[in-house]
């Protein structure tokens, strides 16, 4: 079968001439978990942007199509993003408006549309949050809206930027289970420096400066492993 994602040779600078990424070479099958770590700068933000065509530039197949302008809105439909900073991921008046744009793009009927709304706050704990402004939420609560915004959208590949960056010690705890949920039911990539994230995952690549170093299935906790320097 073919992979759900596949990367071969990707090399990626940014229009300033930072060189972000180097003959990254990745696959990921259906319905597989894989993590990708290392340190800050090392390019994971970068190759998530790549998996559905926000940055496009070849040498990336999703789903057996290399992303073009033909197919970028059934990828988009299909992969999932949580962006890192939940900034960029919200831009409507309140959360219901945020978290119901997806399904509404997807032409779902108002019953379906609010099934889902409701669906996706209460699998971030945030029941109730409908009406509250975006700009007036706290960062951990505006990650998690962000989550619920791609969530309701129940997409077949789940891209998650540093889901659980800004989370308390309980709502990480409800958010694990939830992940622990979503990884039997979808293919999920997650960029993370979380030792509890990286646990459930089935494989990881790990990044230093712009290249995958190595590839692993058993896991040290994150501050044990060895970058290299050069
Ligand atoms: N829009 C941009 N323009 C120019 N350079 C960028 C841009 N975005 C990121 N970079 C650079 O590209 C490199 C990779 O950054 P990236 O954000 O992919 O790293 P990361 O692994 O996600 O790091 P972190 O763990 O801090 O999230 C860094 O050197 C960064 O400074
Ligand atoms: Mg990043």
């Amino acid at each position: 079968m073919k992979p759900t994602i596949s990367i071969k040779g990707l090399n990626y600078t940014y229009p300033d001439g930072t060189k972000a990424l180097s003959d990254i070479n990745l696959e990921v099958a259906k319905n597989e978990s894989v993590a990708l770590i290392g340190p800050n700068g090392a390019g994971k933000t970068t190759l998530l942007l790549h998996l559905n065509g926000i940055i496009r530039n070849g040498s990336v197949e999703v789903m057996g199509m290399e992303i073009n302008d033909r197919n970028l809105m059934k990828i988009r439909s299909s992969v999932g993003l949580v962006f890192q900073n939940p900034d960029d991921q919200l831009f409507s008046p309140t959360v219901f408006d945020d978290v119901a744009f997806g399904p509404l793009n997807m032409s779902l009927g108002e019953q379906d549309v609010m099934a889902r709304v409701k669906e996706s706050l209460g699998q971030v704990e945030l029941e109730g949050y409908e009406n509250r402004s975006c700009h007036h939420l706290s960062f951990g609560e505006k990650k998690r809206a962000a989550i619920a915004t791609v969530l309701s959208m129940q997409p077949e590949i789940l891209v998650l930027d540093e889901p659980t960056l800004g989370m308390d010690p309980w709502v990480k705890k409800d958010f694990l289970a939830l992940l622990g949920k979503l990884m039997h039911l979808r293919t999920i990539i997650v960029a993370t420096h979380d030792n509890d994230v990286l646990r459930m995952c089935d494989r990881a690549y790990l990044f230093s400066k712009g290249r995958i170093i190595s590839e692993m299935d058993e896991f040290k906790d994150i501050e044990k492993i060895r970058i290299e320097q050069q």
